[in-house]
């Protein structure tokens, strides 16, 4: 007799099921259809499908696209703060980008030329090593070298006379094996390589320094200790 009647329920539950299954995506339509019409042209309300169906649907998805509206709200007064801060990291970030904007074919000539300069200062600008001793000091965050461009321009075209016994080389002249685009490509590629950053050195800052410099007799390099008197005479 149970069985009977399980089976006679069999059919009415899953009917109901069917029915459900039926209503509430039908009432999802529904609601989806009232509120785009209501976004496109203000609340209008046209009850073509049957009231129950609106009527029930309601108190259940409203308060759910009521919650989900305040959380986006949320979400993008969030964003805005976060907009507003990367927008103002920008320009602080600007002037780092800019130093840093050096012409790819000039760090290139300019590593090529490094060639003459590595065998005494390194591969990596760090000094080369004899021993306990260097051959040269390290470029990497060298004050001579970063600072305004007419002084590794002098060092490099006139020599520094040899003073300094704690390394091994002698920084010579050697502008006559560079032209004036080589002479400020090495210079650009050492003051912007190894986390050095520094403004490029031109082509042209490069013959107006071989052409003021020429009178400057050191024909065993310039003291170190003058190097900045022969270049603040020669602005
Ligand atoms: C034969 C070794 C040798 C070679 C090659 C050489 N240098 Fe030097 N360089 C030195 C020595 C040694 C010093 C330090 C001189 C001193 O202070 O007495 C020096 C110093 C310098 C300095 C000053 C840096 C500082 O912080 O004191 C610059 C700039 C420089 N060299 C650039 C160059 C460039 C560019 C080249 C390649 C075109 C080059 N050197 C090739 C040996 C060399």
């Amino acid at each position: 007799m149970s069985d009977e009647s399980h089976e006679s329920n069999s059919p009415f539950v899953s009917i109901l099921g069917n029915v459900f299954l039926v209503l509430v995506p039908l009432a999802l339509i529904v609601m989806l259809g009232i509120v785009g019409a209501a976004f496109v042209k203000g609340v209008r309300e046209e009850p073509v499908k049957p009231e129950e169906v609106v009527a029930a649907a309601a108190p259940v998805a409203a308060p759910a696209a009521e919650a989900a509206a305040p959380a986006e709200v949320a979400k993008t007064d969030a964003a805005a703060p976060a907009a507003k801060e990367a927008a103002a990291e920008a320009p602080a970030a600007a002037p780092e980008a800019k130093a840093a904007a050096i012409d790819p074919a000039v760090m290139a000539m300019g590593q090529a030329s490094y060639a003459m300069c590595a065998a005494c200062h390194g591969p990596d600008g760090a000094g080369l090593k004899a021993g306990p001793a260097l051959m040269a000091p390290s470029f990497h965050g060298s004050e001579t070298l970063l600072g305004d461009p007419d002084i590794p321009l002098l060092v490099v075209l006139k020599g520094i006379a040899k003073e300094n016994m704690d390394y091994m080389g002698m920084m010579a002249p050697l502008g006559a094996g560079l032209d004036d685009e080589k002479l400020a490509a090495v210079l650009t590629y050492v003051r912007n390589s190894w986390g050095n950053s520094a403004p490029a050195v031109t082509a042209e800052q490069a013959a107006a320094a071989r052409a003021k410099f020429a009178e400057v007799n050191a024909p065993a390099g310039v003291k170190r200790g003058e190097l900045q008197a022969i270049v603040d005479a020669h602005k």
